[in-house]
């Protein structure tokens, strides 16, 4: 599937933890923006979408979380609890973030800048343009 986790590497000394995430090294594509979500509150689902392009990586820096991801094809539940640890999601994956918890901070880095026309936000739609899409390109099904 276009998605995985991502190991981040942490650099740990005697004053704690840091990662950094730096294009070209640890980032597989260079930043445009980012955004994070935090003080979702129970029983909310967030995203609901998918992307065209856009590629991002999901990273529960604080707290945890769960990211459903789907295609036609597969569909997957995967848990972020660890800052060390990102989720890469490529175009034309349909995403759901749900059971926040209280102190969740979901930072999400993002290959551009926001742009409405880039999302599919109805599962039928999403459906039919990921079925030629993945036709075309077969190795990230
Ligand atoms: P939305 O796409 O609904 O968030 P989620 O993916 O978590 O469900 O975005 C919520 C609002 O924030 C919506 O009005 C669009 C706006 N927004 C921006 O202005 N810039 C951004 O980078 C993002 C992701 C959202």
């Amino acid at each position: 599937m276009n998605s995985r986790i991502v190991d981040l590497e942490i650099k740990t000394d005697g004053r704690g933890k840091l990662i950094p995430l730096e294009y070209p090294k640890q980032l597989s594509f260079p930043l445009q923006r980012i955004y994070y979500i935090y003080d979702v509150n129970n029983g909310i689902v967030r995203g609901r979408h998918s992307h065209r392009d856009l590629e991002q990586i999901l990273i529960a820096v604080s707290g945890s979380l769960k990211v459903r991801i789907k295609t036609p094809f597969s569909e997957e539940i995967v848990t972020l609890n660890d800052p060390s640890k990102g989720l890469y999601v490529g175009p034309m994956i349909w995403r759901e973030m749900l059971d926040f918890s209280d102190d969740a901070v979901l930072l999400v880095l993002a290959s551009h800048e926001y742009d409405e026309s880039d999302y599919i936000r109805d599962y039928e739609q999403y459906k039919n343009e990921a079925d030629s899409y993945f036709e075309s390109h077969k190795e990230q099904k």
